[in-house]
C-alpha cells in the first residue's frame, strides 16, 4: 500500500514533457542503493517470463497464431495513461514482447487492488463483440454457431492463464491518451474476472508495445510511423527521469542501429543478431552455431523489456563466465546468490577493475554495457555479482533475452518501420 501512495504522488506530481513523451517508473519501492537483493527478488519472476517468451507459436487449423501475451511477470516499468471520456488515469506497464493492451475493469470483486478503468464512467467506450476483426487476434471466444439473428452480437470473451491465476477479459475499445495524445477507438482487453490467487498479478494494467498486429504501434499506424524509444531508469534511482517516447520527432541521433529479425512464430518478439559476447577486450569464446536465428525453433536473442536478468543459454553463459572470472582472478573464488553464480568479495577485487561486457550485434553495433548494468553490489556484505545468468534449467530455452537490468540508462529506440533497433547512451535516472 505504501508502494502504491508513494508512486500515486510521484505520478501526480509529474508533467508530461511533450505531446508524446511520457515518463517512466519503475516499481521497485523503495528505490535501493545497493539493490542486489531487490533485485535477486524481483528476478523470481523470471522464470514464468522466459518460460513465455521461448514457448513456440501455438497452431491450429494450420492456422498459426502466436500466443497471445498479457505479460507473465509483475512488471517491473509502468507508465501514467489515460482512458475514456472523461479521461480516467491508470498505470500501465510497458511490455515489448506483448501486443495486447489490457487493464483491469471494474466492477471486479476478484481483481487486485489496484489501478482500474470504469467502462460505465466513459461515454466513449464500446465493448466490441464476437464479429469484431480484433477478437481472433486477442484469441477471443467464436461467434455462437446459432444466433438469434435479432439478438445482438456478444462481447468477444477471452480466458487466460497467468502464472498460477486466470484472467476473464472481454474486448473493448476506447480513447487511450498517452501523453498530450489521445488515440480514439483503441482496442484493449478488459479483465472482469481473476480466478485464483491474485498475489502474483500485477496490479497495474499492461501497454502492449510488441509489433504484432493488435500493439500499440500497429493500431496507431501513420501516427508514430512505428517508432518508439524508452530509457529505463535504474532501481536504485529516486528520481524517475525515465521515459517513454513516442513517434520518431525527439529521438537521439547519435543512435547505433542493428537489424530487426522477424520470427513468424512470434510476431511480437524484437529478436537482434547478436553475433558475439566480449569480456573487456577480450571476446568470449562461444560454440560456432551458439547465437543462430532459428524461427522455427525461437532459438536467437530477444531484447525484452519484461524480464528483469539478462538470460544467456547454457554454452554462452558457461563461456561468458569462464572469461569474466579468469579476468577477475578472485582469490577467494566465486560464490552464487539468487539467479547470480558469479559474486565476489570486493575487499579482495576491486570492484571498479572488473571489466565490462560488450554485445556485438549485426551491421557493426557494439553495445558496451554500462558498468553499473555490469555489476551488481550487496548492501550488506562487500559482495558483487556479474549481473547476468544462464537460462535457468527448468525453461527448455533456446532463446537469449537481452533483459532490462542490462537496458538501463540506455536509449532504446525501437523502429518497425525501418526494421531496426538502436542504442544509445542516455542517463536517465
Ligand atoms: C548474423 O550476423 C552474422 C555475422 O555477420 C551473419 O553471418 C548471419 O547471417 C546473421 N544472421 C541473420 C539471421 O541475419
Amino acid at each position: 500500500m505504501a508502494a502504491t501512495t508513494t508512486i500515486l504522488l510521484l505520478l501526480l506530481a509529474a508533467t508530461a514533457a511533450s505531446a508524446a513523451d511520457l515518463s517512466v517508473y519503475h516499481n521497485v519501492h523503495p528505490p535501493s542503493p545497493s539493490p542486489l537483493e531487490s533485485i535477486i527478488a524481483l528476478a523470481r519472476a523470471d522464470d514464468a517470463r522466459l518460460l513465455f517468451l521461448s514457448s513456440k507459436a501455438a497452431s491450429s487449423g494450420g492456422v498459426t497464431s502466436a500466443p497471445v501475451a498479457f505479460g507473465q511477470t509483475p512488471p517491473s516499468y509502468v507508465v501514467r495513461a489515460g482512458l475514456g471520456t472523461p479521461v480516467q488515469q491508470l498505470l500501465l506497464a510497458l511490455d515489448t514482447s506483448a501486443d495486447a493492451t489490457w487493464s483491469h475493469c471494474a466492477p471486479c470483486d476478484t481483481c487486485p487492488a489496484g489501478s482500474r478503468f470504469i467502462p460505465a464512467s466513459s461515454s466513449s467506450y464500446a465493448s466490441l463483440p464476437c464479429a469484431s476483426d480484433w477478437c481472433p487476434l486477442f484469441d477471443g471466444q467464436p461467434c455462437p454457431a446459432s444466433q438469434d439473428a435479432s439478438a445482438p452480437l456478444p462481447t468477444c470473451a477471452f480466458s487466460k492463464p497467468f502464472a498460477d491465476t486466470a484472467f476473464q477479459a472481454s474486448l473493448g475499445s476506447d480513447t487511450l491518451r498517452l501523453g498530450k495524445d489521445a488515440i480514439a477507438s483503441y482496442a484493449f482487453g478488459c479483465v472482469g474476472a481473476v480466478t485464483g490467487p491474485t498475489t502474483n498479478l500485477p496490479k497495474q494494467g499492461l501497454l502492449g508495445l510488441g509489433r504484432g498486429p493488435m500493439s500499440l504501434l500497429s493500431q496507431t499506424g501513420s501516427r508514430y510511423n512505428g517508432v518508439f524509444s524508452y530509457c529505463l531508469p535504474s532501481y536504485r534511482s529516486y528520481y524517475f527521469s525515465g521515459s517513454l517516447r513516442l513517434g520518431a520527432a525527439g529521438q537521439p541521433r547519435n543512435v547505433r542501429y542493428t537489424p530487426l529479425l522477424t520470427n513468424p512464430h512470434r510476431p511480437s518478439l524484437y529478436y537482434v543478431n547478436v553475433t558475439g559476447l566480449s569480456v573487456g577486450r577480450a571476446p568470449v569464446k562461444v560454440p560456432a552455431g551458439s547465437f543462430a536465428f532459428d524461427p522455427a525453433t525461437g532459438a536467437g536473442t530477444v531484447i525484452d523489456s519484461g524480464t528483469v536478468i539478462t538470460r544467456w543459454t547454457a554454452p554462452v553463459y558457461a563461456a561468458l563466465r569462464e572469461e569474466f572470472r579468469r579476468q577477475v582472478a578472485a582469490p577467494s573464488g566465486y560464490t552464487s546468490l539468487g539467479a547470480f553464480d558469479t559474486c565476489f568479495n570486493t575487499d579482495e577485487v576491486a570492484a571498479g577493475g572488473a571489466p565490462g561486457v560488450t554485445l556485438h550485434m549485426g551491421g557493426g553495433v557494439d553495445l558496451t554495457l554500462p558498468m553499473e548494468n555490469t555489476l551488481i553490489h550487496s548492501s550488506a556484505t562487500p559482495l558483487a555479482c556479474l549481473a547476468m545468468a544462464e537460462t535457468p534449467q527448468n525453461v527448455n530455452a533456446v532463446v537469449n533475452v537481452v533483459a532490462n537490468l542490462q537496458q538501463q540508462n540506455v536509449r532504446v529506440v525501437v523502429d518497425v518501420a525501418g526494421s531496426r533497433v538502436g542504442f544509445a547512451r542516455e542517463p536517465c535516472n
